[in-house]
């Protein structure tokens, strides 16, 4: 079976590299010449407006899957008229726009931070106004790790704001106290069967994830999935969707999901049964799904700007490195590890050590 992927960054990479074993191949649409997935499968080096291309992966694979949310919805409109297409042009639209995402939550009655729609700076104060300060103003599409939005804390902080985040449709969110944040990576078949991997306690510094825990017996597991079992049936989503939450007064909030297999879900790869990786593309390919069982303790950290010396890495104790082939850039995710351990105290000393490798 040949997979299209549209984009070829590390998520494209290790989904091939989940797949190759099951017998598939991979082509990847992505304009950047040095698109990291493409030593694992065939480059079409094409914008991803680009109808030509697209009917050319169209007519060469038996299905396309996404690694990233910010596809245009015309392309994938265009891709669905000639093969198909998981999850769906609707499922992406929801999701790649925040006002469309966080009024869903609001429809489905899963609680979120309190929003408003901004298309202008005289929005942006009559929002201030009824939310209140402190809030976070983002671009409604296009943002990731932290990118296109602003934390708002006093009044000088409003004014300019709108065009200092480009003039665009905006969402401003009340900010959240939060006293953690989690993620939920939810599978849905093609049949509708769902699976959840166990909760994972994630930590970002400026807007970035950098460590990933797996949660055993999370409290508030029973609710995520509750909350996004709503998501996937309301979208009749297919695929890995994973769904950030904040914790807040012992209950959750929406932040957002992702339309695709997720950062703190790298976890999988070595600490669960079947890796995310594995089970999107059994989701897509109308395989049976494998199980979200967790293997013992598993944490993940992410390689931000530059990965640290490949020896001490792989020197800790059962310490996996996933080294994305990326040129080393501030601020970009160039690789991750995972470690494993059969308990917790010993999985905290081992976040210990790789964290002393990292400089930044
Ligand atoms: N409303 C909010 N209140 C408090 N913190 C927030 C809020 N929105 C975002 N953040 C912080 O910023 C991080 C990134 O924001 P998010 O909306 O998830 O955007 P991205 O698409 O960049 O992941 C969150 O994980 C959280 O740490
Ligand atoms: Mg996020």
């Amino acid at each position: 079976m040949k997979i299209g992927v549209i984009g070829g960054g590390q998520l494209g990479r290790m989904l091939a590299l989940a797949g190759t074993p099951l017998g598939m191949n991979f082509a990847f649409l992505d304009p950047a010449p040095d698109a990291c997935a493409a030593a694992l499968g065939e480059h079409l080096l094409a914008d991803y407006g680009d109808q030509e291309h697209l009917r050319q992966l169209a007519n060469d694979v038996d299905l396309v899957t996404f690694e990233f949310e910010s596809v245009p919805a015309e392309t994938v409109a265009f891709l669905s008229q000639f093969v198909p297409v998981y999850p769906s042009a609707e499922a992406l639209r929801i999701a790649r726009d925040r006002w469309f995402e966080k009024s869903m939550f609001k429809d489905l009655g899963i609680p979120t931070p309190a929003f408003a729609d901004i298309q202008s700076q005289a929005d942006l104060h009559a929002a201030v106004a009824s939310i209140g300060l402190p809030a976070v103003l983002k671009t409604r599409t296009l943002g990731y790790d932290g990118k296109g939005q602003k934390v708002l804390r006093t009044p000088e902080d409003v004014s300019g704001t709108f065009a200092e985040l480009g003039s665009v449709p905006c969402l401003l969110e009340g900010f959240v106290p939060f006293t953690g944040e989690v993620s939920l990576i939810a599978v849905r078949a093609r049949d509708g069967e769902t699976r959840f991997y166990p909760l994972v306690h994630n930590t970002h510094d400026s807007g970035i994830l950098r460590l990933s825990i797996a949660s055993t017996d999370h409290p508030l597991q029973a609710l995520a999935e509750d909350y996004a079992g709503r998501v996937l049936k309301q979208l009749d989503y297919v695929g890995v969707l994973a769904f950030e939450f904040f914790e807040v007064d012992g209950g959750l909030k929406a932040n957002e999901i992702a339309p695709r297999v997720h950062n703190s879900g790298h976890w999988t790869t070595e600490g669960a049964e079947c890796s995310q990786f594995e089970n999107h593309l059994r989701a897509v390919a109308g395989l049976p799904l494998g199980s979200t069982a967790k293997v013992g303790e598993s944490a993940m950290l992410n390689f931000i700007g530059e990965v640290p010396a490949v020896s001490g890495v792989i020197a800790v104790e059962d310490c996996h490195l996933h080294h994305y082939g990326k040129a080393f850039k501030a601020g970009r995710k160039v690789g991750h590890a995972t470690v494993r351990s059969k308990d917790r105290a010993t999985l905290d000393r081992q976040v210990k050590q790789v964290e002393a490798l990292i400089k930044n």
